[in-house]
């Protein structure tokens, strides 16, 4: 290791010492050597004559100030400091910069030909000097030149000039009259085709859409600007937020680190979060690419006109945009399936991350590097935490919060304690207690204890709230929980305390809590924690009775949803002790007959159906043990849906052929694909020749998620057709490379003791390329995460492939990387032989010489 990389943090926030009140930025592009130049007027707020700039990997060509050369500058790897400055001045200067060989995607980079720009969060300093921080806000003027060979010169704001030079090249000029913080700036130029549209805001201003795809895949643009559309009209119906400039764009890119990106009116996103047609994409990409188009847009209020001042408050924007987007997918769509998805990427996902090495609240104490700090728990959590403030405010209680945030920080950086007070000062809800949430690690449990006395008719509730080991919130929290009681018949059951009717939202506030409700000639069914109303774990020993009573009567899908999931893991949990590696488990028969007649009778929402035939998966289960039993698992999880498909054929079979799959976007029509999926899933573990012959037809389909749900059911269940089925999936599709990503993905999530040896091959395939984050993602990230019997291999095999793939992308691109280790995170979950090897392919990293700051900072508190 070179310098030990240093920490930052929250307690030691120093606003900055000088304003900007204006950045003209010009680039001359050119793959090896684009030169910038950059004018600024800084003012100096203390009374200091020292400036110091962020830039990284730039050669400084001149330095000017108030037009005149500066030699009072001393240059380090990260820093540009400048002396004996006056305290109000224009600052000139030119570097140079490499976009052809930049692999890391962050700063300005070339994505397959077109030059683009990645800033958030400290990229802005690989493209200049500058005070490369949230909270230094100011108006840019940008100038583009180029060759007339790259005919697009975009940047953020409007157009106000373009022509062409004396050497025969062409410009573009955009001015951006919003103040912004620098990683909202972007810039890209290349060739694309273009879909244009148009939108007229709720006070009748037109605003021109318009949406850059690499050519060719104009056919595949429509539904991200449908979304757009949806998102502008959503955010003005829903929150009264209107769109504020001329134009709104958003650029398709292939080689990108994450889903998308917000720059102020110039949108960038990974093509795989655009790009749709029925041939090419499922039903679930259409839904994603809807999210995220909406999730983008809304970051114009919530992240652009209010920001946030320090990185450390980067769940102010995040954690509410996540829960603006989520809101927006549920008020469009199903509230009960989008609110499975929430919860399902909380357990399988949030849960691990708190309770492993990387553990942080929402709003971090230290970072070393930020990239780190994109994290499930900033943003998932985070948006948690907004919608529990939301069940305590009411939809208009929180409203009337958002409004007055927003006036009163409109163009302002500001901090998550602004965003709740706003919140308590609009509402008159008292919220001081709840700001613990901000501090709080690792993932609370609510312990439940309930008891029925039938003299007295009343029902009794226990709560006792316990925070994790790591947690540094020793007081409390303020827990609004959520309770439905259900009575015999499955009726809801008003609560009613001291003879009053209460609120279904508890407040828990102390450390315990009894409630006591009356009224009950029989014991209710309690459904605690409805809606996952707080981020915690329950534990309460409920009996299966009592959830399948749930499963049946609950008035919430979601309910029903998270029941059916805690009966199946209480049989997996009990399987998994008699697990020897012999014996065949099965699925207690209560619960099979629940899927029997949830199945025949196929009630309400089949797409809820789908799912609440569905096993958690073995993230979700692992959630549940100390040590994760590996092989166990696996092998109960496996058994089951064996078991299911066995003792279920013919109603699968009859729900299979009955599902019709009618209306490309319908909600009926994905959920008919959904069940169909479901059933041949289960079956091809049945396997009879009907099966095969419907797994090789349904193969053939001209519809994405139809075909996608064959070919996963053939390697699932390792049918024979599968070698064929894969290979004519390869020789069809190798012109579209977000398509080969799902086969990618499948090979990599095939159970056999070949598929390692298989990965490495894949690595040659004309179509892989380790420089592009979607094809890695797609081959080891699925693998690492999908694929828990290979990945975990006693061999060690499975840990040494992806160790051998970071040390490459280490020198890559680290911020992948650093996404990609994730898996190693949770060493300290398996048994000794396997914390062994996981840890020697750690220590492995750590002994790099050239570990960057992202790696080093996962890899530190993994070892340590
Ligand atoms: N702000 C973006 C979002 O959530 C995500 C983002 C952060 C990002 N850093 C990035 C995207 C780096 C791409 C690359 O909407
Ligand atoms: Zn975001």
């Amino acid at each position: 290791m070179q310098e030990k990389p240093q920490a930052k943090y929250l307690k030691d926030y120093q606003p900055p010492s000088h304003t900007v009140s204006h950045l003209d930025l010009s680039f001359d592009l050119q793959p090896t050597n684009t030169k910038v130049i950059s004018i600024a007027h800084y003012d100096a707020i203390s009374d200091t004559t020292d400036l110091r700039l962020d830039g990284i990997d730039l050669k400084l060509l001149t330095l000017k100030v108030n037009g005149k050369a500066h030699t009072q500058y001393e240059q380090s790897q990260s820093h540009l400091l400048l002396t004996e400055l006056p305290s109000s001045f224009d600052l000139e200067i030119s570097t140079e910069i490499s976009p052809s060989t930049n692999t890391s995607l962050e700063g300005l980079y070339q994505s397959a030909g077109a030059y683009c720009t990645q800033c958030e969060a400290e990229g802005f300093r690989k493209i200049t000097y500058f005070l490369d921080r949230p909270d230094v806000l100011t108006t840019y003027d940008v100038k583009i030149v180029a060759d007339k060979s790259i005919p697009y010169l975009l940047s953020n704001g409007n157009k106000i000039e373009d022509g062409v030079t004396e050497d025969g090249r062409h410009y573009a000029k955009w001015q951006d009259p919003f103040k912004k913080p620098s990683y909202l700036f972007a810039l890209v130029a290349g060739d694309f085709d273009v879909l244009k549209d148009e939108f007229i805001t709720q006070s009748g201003r037109a605003v021109e859409l318009a949406l850059f795809v690499d050519k060719g895949n104009l056919d595949k643009a429509p539904h991200a600007v449908e979304s757009l559309k949806r998102a502008m009209a959503w955010d003005e119906s829903r929150f009264n937020l209107e769109y504020d400039l001329d134009i709104y764009m958003i650029v398709a890119v292939d080689f990108f680190n994450m889903g998308a990106m917000e720059n102020k009116g110039l949108n960038v996103f990974n093509s795989a979060c655009v790009l749709a047609n029925q041939q090419t994409a499922t039903d679930r990409d259409y839904h994603t690419i809807e999210s995220i188009v909406g999730h983008e847009y809304f970051h114009n209020w919530t992240g652009n006109r209010v920001t946030c001042r320090d990185w450390f408050q980067l769940s102010l924007k995040e954690g509410l945009t996540v829960f603006r987007d989520q809101e927006f997918s549920s008020d469009l769509g199903s509230r009960g399936l989008n609110r499975i998805d929430a919860v399902m990427a909380m357990r399988a996902h949030q849960f691990t991350e708190d309770a492993g090495p990387m553990a942080h609240s929402i709003r971090p104490q230290k970072v070393i590097e930020m990239n780190n700090f994109y994290t499930v728990t900033v943003y998932n959590k985070g948006a948690e935490v907004i919608r529990m403030m939301h069940s305590l405010l009411g939809e208009q209680g929180f409203q009337k919060g958002m409004k007055l945030y927003v006036d009163r920080h409109d163009g302002q950086a500001v901090t998550c304690d602004d965003f709740v007070n706003a919140m308590q000062d609009a509402s008159g809800v008292e919220l001081t207690q709840f700001k613990r949430w901000y501090e709080q690690v690792g993932t609370p449990t609510i312990e439940v204890v309930t008891s029925f006395d039938p003299t007295k008719q009343t029902f009794i509730i226990e709560l006792t709230q316990h925070r994790a080991t790591n947690d540094p919130v020793v007081e409390p929290l303020h827990i609004p929980f959520a309770l439905e009681l259900l009575g015999p018949d499955g009726e809801i059951l008003p609560l009613i305390c001291d003879s009053r009717e209460v609120s279904k939202i508890l407040n828990v506030t102390n450390e315990h809590h009894q409630f006591v409700f009356e009224g009950f000639e029989q014991e209710p069914v309690p459904v605690l924690l409805e809606d996952f109303s707080a981020p915690c774990i329950i534990q309460y020993n409920y009996k299966l009775e009592q959830l399948i009573h749930i499963i049946q009567y609950a008035s919430s899908d979601y309910a029903r949803w998270e029941a059916m999931q805690q009966a199946f893991s209480q049989e997996v949990f009990a399987e998994v002790n008699k697990f020897d590696g012999h014996i065949t488990h099965t699925l207690n028969p209560k619960l099979m007959a629940v899927l029997k007649q949830l199945l025949t009778e196929r009630n309400g929402d089949i797409a809820l159906i789908a799912e609440l035939m569905s096993l958690p998966n073995f993230d979700a289960l692992s959630a549940g043990f100390t040590q994760v039993p590996v092989n166990a698992l696996v092998k109960v999880i496996k058994d089951f849906k064996h078991d299911i498909a066995v003792s279920l054929t013919d109603a699968l079979k009859t729900a299979y052929v009955s599902a019709k799959e009618q209306g490309e976007l319908s909600h009926d029509g994905v959920s008919a694909r959904a069940l169909k999926n479901t059933c041949l899933y289960y079956l091809a573990y049945v396997a009879d020749e009907d099966i095969e012959g419907w797994v090789e037809t349904q193969s053939l389909s001209e519809n994405m998620t139809l075909k996608l749900g064959a070919l996963k059911a053939a390697t699932a269940a390792d049918l024979s057709c599968t070698g064929a089925l894969m290979e004519n999936f390869d020789a069809a599709w190798r012109h579209d490379l977000l398509v080969m990503d799902k086969w990618f993905s499948l090979q990599a999530t095939i159970d056999s003791n070949s598929t390692i040896d298989n990965l490495y091959g894949l690595y040659n395939h004309p179509c892989f390329d380790k420089s592009n984050p979607n094809r890695v993602r797609a081959l080891v990230g699925s693998f690492a995460r999908s694929n828990p019997a290979q990945f975990h291999r006693e061999d060690g095999a499975g840990y040494k492939l992806l160790g051998d793939l970071l040390i490459e992308l280490n020198g890559l691109n680290p911020q992948n990387a650093s996404r990609m280790v994730t898996p190693f995170m949770s060493w300290k979950k398996f048994d000794k032989t396997r914390q062994e090897l996981m840890k020697a392919q750690l220590q492995r990293l750590a002994d790099l010489t050239n570990l960057s700051d992202d790696l080093y900072e996962k890899v530190e508190k993994a070892l340590s």
